[in-house]
């Protein structure tokens, strides 16, 4: 499916030149083109070679590194609709400066000829936010190539593109602020400055032009920065994906959906942050993304919001309201959250990736308290509870991010139920916990190794041993104490008098 892709756009790019495929030799003086269609075919197939070439590496090497496909169907939409707004504002850039070039001066032409790459920049800022970098720099090699065969095929152009590209994807994978984009167009600019002037250089142009011309570059890679801020909202919210700057904003804790969680189920607010701690820092130490797993942790639970009062951490009463319904009843009531925070989040418009975390947070795993409740009720064989009743529908997580917030709610759940929380019971809690998920067979579809639940386990532990720590007693001033003694004699005695002399002694 990506080989017909590649086809059909390169195939799109050629057509659309059309009869005037080379549009003129910006560097003379002369309106008739030099080069034309026919005479460029070797260039041009030399052009598709080395891309395939460039873009088999990338596709081996991310398969290598990563186990499983560089993009899914979804991503190729993504990066399909960039590319085809890249392209289209190179053709039409071309098209407003032709004219320019055409009629005007060579002054004009060695003015206006690098605009029309202010295109690459703008793509390569969209892509490097919006996607990972193994996808961002396959349609990027795609496109290069297309700008490069709407230059004529020059070969310098191809290296601009390319490595302006590269540089700005790199810059801004992991853009958290508006401003990071500015600076990510900065550097673009930099480098198209400076393969512009070693362009300029070879083809020796006055030296008067040199310095001026690769400001263009600068030009562009700021222009780039400042559509992509623009643009990069509605794609976001076309395509619902979770950029870092979507998420940093998520993160923001006057979110309607935590101010409501915190004011009608404030043990759950407190439990989701506590989880949100644990599962960023696991992320950053497995390699998955640690914004995503904050702030999935900080919305994982909203759908207690309909019934805090059935979930223990909000029950500040000695009689919970589970001890007057049937487990079966119970269990469906802590397993409807699920559901309910799914609703939730689709209506306040969260992001696809918090959704499946919250859909994927308890996998399908058991509601073992009420189900060995139901077992000590129904304990003989005929009315014997059936474990599946008793099980979260699921799926089983699929991310490592949704993996990782399943381990931490349930570590932070149990560890609450510590007696004596000492580092060496933490970390058997933790041990046994991570293990009875893994056995359960809730780990199974998300890509985390051994190595990472071990490094997993490790982090939970040193956290959480840091929650429970115990500060050592302060000595007591034995100055200080005989005076509060004294003090507390006086008003002792004060209280007694006034007791005595209180009206409802009368
Ligand atoms: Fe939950
Ligand atoms: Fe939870």
């Amino acid at each position: 499916m990506f080989s017909l892709l590649i086809i059909t756009l390169i195939t799109i790019s050629i057509s659309w030149n059309g009869k005037n495929f080379i549009i003129v030799n910006y560097f003379s003086n002369s309106s008739s083109p030099v080069y034309d269609f026919k005479t460029n075919i070797p260039l041009i197939l030399s052009l598709i070679c080395c891309s395939c070439v460039i873009l088999f590496i990338i596709f081996k090497f991310t398969k290598e590194v990563s186990k499983k496909s560089v993009m899914n169907n979804f991503d190729l939409i993504l990066g399909s609709t960039i590319f085809i707004i890249g392209l289209g504002l190179t053709k039409i850039l071309l098209l407003l400066i032709d004219p320019a070039l055409d009629t005007g001066s060579a002054q004009g032409r060695l003015y206006f000829y690098y605009f029309p790459l202010f295109s690459s920049s703008l793509c390569a800022i969209l892509y490097g936010v919006l996607m990972n970098r193994a996808s961002s720099l396959i349609f990027l090699t795609i496109l290069s190539l297309c700008q490069t065969i709407m230059y004529g095929g020059e070969l310098m152009i191809f290296m601009i593109c390319m490595f302006s590209s590269a540089t700005g994807v790199i810059a801004s994978n992991n853009a958290r602020r508006r401003t990071h984009l500015i600076r990510s167009g900065l550097q673009i600019g930099v480098v198209q400055s400076l393969f512009i002037l070693c362009h300029g250089l070879l083809m020796g142009i006055a030296s008067k032009f040199l310095a001026i011309q690769p400001l263009t570059g600068i030009i562009n890679g700021s222009l780039g920065a400042f559509f992509a801020a623009g643009v990069l909202p509605i794609l976001e919210y076309l395509f619902k994906v979770s950029t870092d700057i979507r998420l940093l904003e998520l993160s923001d804790l006057n979110h309607p959906l935590l101010k409501k969680l915190v004011m009608e189920a404030p043990g759950t607010y407190h439990h989701s942050l506590i989880v949100g701690n644990l599962a960023e820092a696991a992320a950053e130490v497995v390699g998955a993304k640690p914004l995503l797993a904050r702030v999935g942790a900080y919305f994982h639970d909203i759908g207690k919001i309909k019934k805090p009062e059935y979930f223990s951490e909000n029950q500040w009463r000695a009689k919970s309201r589970h001890d007057d319904l049937i487990p079966s009843m119970s269990s469906l009531i802590i397993i409807s959250h699920v559901k309910d925070g799914v609703d939730l989040a689709k209506k306040y418009g969260l992001n696809k990736d918090i959704v499946d975390i919250i859909e994927q947070h308890h996998g399908t795993s058991l509601v073992y308290f009420f189900y060995k409740r139901a077992l000590i009720i129904h304990g003989d064989e005929q009315s014997k509870p059936k474990e599946e009743e008793y099980r979260y529908p699921g799926p089983a997580p699929q991310s490592k991010e949704a993996a990782i917030i399943l381990l931490a709610d349930a570590v932070e759940a149990a560890s609450r139920s510590l007696d004596n929380p000492t580092p060496s019971r933490i970390k058997n809690l933790v041990d046994e916990i991570i293990n009875s998920r893994f056995l359960d067979s809730q780990l199974d579809n998300c890509e985390l190794t051994i190595l990472d639940l071990a490094n997993i386990k490790e982090c939970f532990t040193f956290i959480l041993t840091g929650i429970f720590h115990t500060r050592p007693k302060y000595p007591k001033d034995p100055q200080n104490t005989k005076q509060k003694e004294k003090n507390n004699g006086n008003s002792d005695k004060q209280s007694t008098e006034q007791i005595q002399n209180s009206p409802a002694k009368n």
